[in-house]
């Protein structure tokens, strides 16, 4: 793939993903960096209409390989629309939420498990990987209460996507806990930034990894 850089952001549902995305794609274009910022589900005008179907709290009776077949039919597209062109243009592509998202979500949370994700991922992605993927872990507790209380509000703004938040604590867990399985076999391409520690603090941690790793 080109010469541009692959950056993903991850974390549970209420981790500041989209604080710290924000505050790190002002840094780099401050730094002159062409960047390009996408999420998932969504990114692509089939992308949002998929993301509608997956969030959407009436989609029910979704069947979890339903649900896995979605999230990488989103990403199929918005490698072939946004991605890869990006990259080969040369561009840094911030991209809040990648593949460790399904191994965390339907992997960890839906019980299918690493494999079948891991499978999906070299057909339907071409075993494309992000070059650095922040991990954004504060402690268990605070993310799910962020978490209901943003989904509290967005019910009273009248948005509505909360099939995944409405899930329960164990499958929050099992997230989680997916997600640091996948932290410590790649512990290269995925740092971890855990802990309460401040949004400026963590931002300055994300800038020095992102830093070091661009200059490379
Ligand atoms: P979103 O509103 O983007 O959540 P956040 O702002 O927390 O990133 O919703 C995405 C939801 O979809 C989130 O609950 C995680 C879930 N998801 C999966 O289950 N599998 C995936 O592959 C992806 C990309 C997201």
């Amino acid at each position: 793939m080109g010469r541009g850089f692959f950056l993903t952001f991850e974390g549970l549902d209420g981790a500041g993903k989209t604080t710290q995305m924000k505050k790190l794609a002002a840094w780099l274009e401050a730094g002159g960096h062409a960047i390009t910022v996408t999420r998932q589900p969504g990114g692509t005008a089939i992308g949002d209409r998929i993301r509608q179907l997956l969030l959407d709290s009436r989609t029910d009776n979704l069947a979890a390989r339903t649900e896995l077949g979605l999230m990488f039919s989103d990403r199929a597209q918005a490698i072939a629309e946004v991605i890869s062109p990006s990259l080969q243009a040369g561009r840094v592509v911030l991209c809040d939420r990648y593949t460790d998202s399904t191994e965390a979500y339907q992997g960890g949370g839906r019980q299918l498990g690493s494999e079948v994700v891991l499978r999906m991922h070299e057909v339907m992605c071409g075993g494309l990987q992000p070059d650095l993927t922040i991990l954004l872990l504060p402690d268990f507790d605070a993310s799910l209460m962020r978490a209901r209380s943003r989904n509290d509000r967005m019910k009273k703004n009248g948005a509505d996507e909360n099939r995944f938040e409405r899930e329960n604590e164990a499958f929050y867990r099992r997230v989680y806990n997916k997600y640091r399985e996948i932290a410590a076999r790649e512990p290269t391409r995925v740092v971890i930034m855990e802990g309460d520690a401040r949004i400026a603090e963590i931002h300055q941690l994300i800038v020095k990894v992102v830093e070091e790793r661009l200059g490379r």
